[in-house]
């Protein structure tokens, strides 16, 4: 609390940066498969700096929905929360908006395909679960799914994760989806079928 205080202080006097555990390879392949998509669903915002990453490269007239359900601190605040909404603001592109639910809560209520998914909330193999099943069905075909923390590398051995335990357990043997790339802890996969406006042949 008292970290996540001091951090808000000298965010706010610009003397630290918003926050995110993503890479700069990472962060790079988020918005080359972000761009020129139309309707984007981030799971976990923290400090919005994928938020931000993703809107800036959607289609110009785009919908961004960020997901997280910001848990209040002691005085009753999400520090993160403020960052973020700050953060997403800097980007004017298409339409930005906060649901301030779990995934799951979210996905519940979820009608509308999407054509781009930034998995990255809580990483335990149940949430994940609840993830890829909440929000995988929405996913148009050609739509692209990240999912961050999904697999280990040297510099981050996370083989114990739960992300990393589901996805290679559930997510790889999925026949909807084929995997694009991975870059560092990051897997892209891409849902099977011609995407919207494909023409079929040539
Ligand atoms: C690793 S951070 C997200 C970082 C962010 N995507 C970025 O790129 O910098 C994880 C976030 O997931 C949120 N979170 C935790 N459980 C969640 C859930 N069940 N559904 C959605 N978000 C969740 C946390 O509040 C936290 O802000």
């Amino acid at each position: 609390m008292l970290d996540s205080f001091r951090h808000f202080l000298r965010w706010r006097l610009g003397l630290a940066p918003a926050e995110t555990q993503t890479s700069t390879a990472e962060r790079a392949a988020i918005a080359r498969h972000a761009r020129g998509k139309a309707s984007c669903v981030e799971i976990g915002v923290w400090h919005g700096v994928n938020t931000r990453n993703i809107r800036e490269v959607m289609a110009a007239t785009a919908v961004l929905t960020g997901v997280d359900p910001f848990p209040p601190g002691r005085l009753g605040f999400s520090f993160p929360m403020i960052i973020a909404k700050h953060e997403c603001a800097r980007s004017r592109r298409g339409t930005f908006r906060l649901l301030r639910c779990t995934s799951a809560e979210a996905a519940a209520r979820w009608t509308a395909p999407i054509d781009f998914l930034f998995v990255d909330g809580d990483h335990s193999y149940e949430a994940l679960r609840a993830d890829w099943e909440g929000w995988s069905p929405h996913l148009l075909p050609g739509g692209i799914a990240c999912l961050h923390d999904s697999r280990p590398t040297a510099a981050r051995p996370i083989h114990a994760a739960g992300s990393v335990r589901f996805t290679d357990e559930v997510i790889l043997k999925d026949p909807r989806f084929e995997v694009l790339e991975s870059v560092e802890t990051l897997l892209v996969l891409r849902r099977r079928g011609p995407a919207a406006g494909a023409s079929g042949g040539g």
